[in-house]
């Protein structure tokens, strides 16, 4: 596969991205997109296998079942881009069925340059794929992907795993309008959503009994110590979710055990931590199914079709720009 990557400054934009979330006045912040660097991203593909969160398994319930399905509606030339791939392993389907129609581009974009390369790993033995990977933020990677575009070829993105509940409810809105803005009419989105459930079932998924996804948000604070020279004392963090019953998320948290001092010389920065205060790290907001068609159509997009998964509340949507 051959990757496109940006590695210049990226040091400096973490370093000030967590001077500016760790000084903000009241709840302290540090940016979801953080949480993948290379242990991160092994460590979400651990979660994806957890009993306790059966959201990607929903997703592949779904894409195995609908593949032809799904690709039966798409029209011809298509050449597919896939915002935060991750390992690509629930493309897969997608992409063979595709495939047996035609030769396909696929257009991975991630900003975890591990995530992208097991990408390659999985799916470049598909007959018939060219694999073009952009190491980039996700409408970064889209713009580059639009102006590779051939005359007549048509777009397919993939944004799977509910990625779209780390967005706020009108930031998502945002993020879709943005993406519909770079697609042309008739182009396809295929959107995973993970839908309202019980807390108890959403509190499970987000606070795994064995701590992996407790470890996944550690590790941004290992992170912090291992690219920003930081002191962070693990031992004294612990990872937290609840659910936001207004925002209708489960949000994750790390909170201090203790009164305490870090410092962050990269950063330019000593932040002080009550005892019981949280940095808050990612929220995941839950839909109803009405809701997303709502959403893309305020966002210029018909939803087509919504397929439900029958073990655990998911919904895969396929929406058209108009
Ligand atoms: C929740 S995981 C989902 C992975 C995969 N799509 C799935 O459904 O299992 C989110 C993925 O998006 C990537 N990511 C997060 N923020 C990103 C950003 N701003 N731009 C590009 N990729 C991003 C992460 O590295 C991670 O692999």
């Amino acid at each position: 596969m051959l990757v496109h990557a940006i590695t210049a400054n990226i040091s400096y934009e973490f370093a000030a991205d967590v001077r500016t979330g760790l000084t903000k006045p009241g709840q302290k912040e540090l940016l979801s997109k953080y949480l993948y660097d290379d242990v991160g991203s092994a460590l979400f593909e651990v979660i994806s296998h957890l009993p306790e969160y059966g959201l990607t398994r929903a997703d592949e319930r779904l894409l195995r079942r609908h593949a032809s399905d799904i690709v039966e509606r798409l029209p011809t030339p298509i050449a597919v881009a896939e915002l935060g791939s991750g390992s690509g392993k629930k493309t897969r389907k997608i992409l063979e069925a595709l495939c047996r129609r035609q030769r396909t581009r696929y257009y991975p974009i991630e900003i975890s340059p591990s995530a992208l390369a097991m990408c390659e790993r999985e799916l470049s033995d598909i007959d018939s794929i060219n694999i073009l990977g952009f190491e980039r933020e996700y409408l970064d990677g889209l713009l580059e992907v639009a102006a590779q575009r051939r005359p007549g070829q048509h777009l397919l993105v993939l944004f799977l795993g509910s990625t779209i509940g780390n967005f706020d409810r009108m930031a998502g809105i945002k993020f879709l309008a943005e993406v519909r803005h770079i697609l042309q009419p008739g182009d396809s989105l295929l959107l995973g959503t993970d839908l309202e459930k019980s807390s108890a079932q959403l509190l499970a998924a987000y606070d795994d009994e064995l701590g992996v996804t407790a470890a996944f948000n550690l590790n941004l604070l290992a992170r912090i110590n291992r690219e920003l020279d930081a002191d962070f004392d693990l031992a004294h963090f612990e990872h937290l979710a609840r659910i936001n019953p207004q925002s209708r998320s489960v949000e994750m948290h790390l909170q201090s055990l203790r009164r305490q001092t870090v410092h962050i010389p990269a950063a330019d920065l000593a932040v002080e931590f009550r005892e019981g205060e949280t940095i808050w790290t990612e929220s995941s907001h839950k839909y109803s199914q009405e809701e997303v068609c709502q959403m893309a159509r305020t966002a210029g997009f018909r939803c087509d079709v919504q397929w439900i998964d029958d073990q655990w509340p998911f919904a895969e949507n396929l929406l058209i720009a108009e």
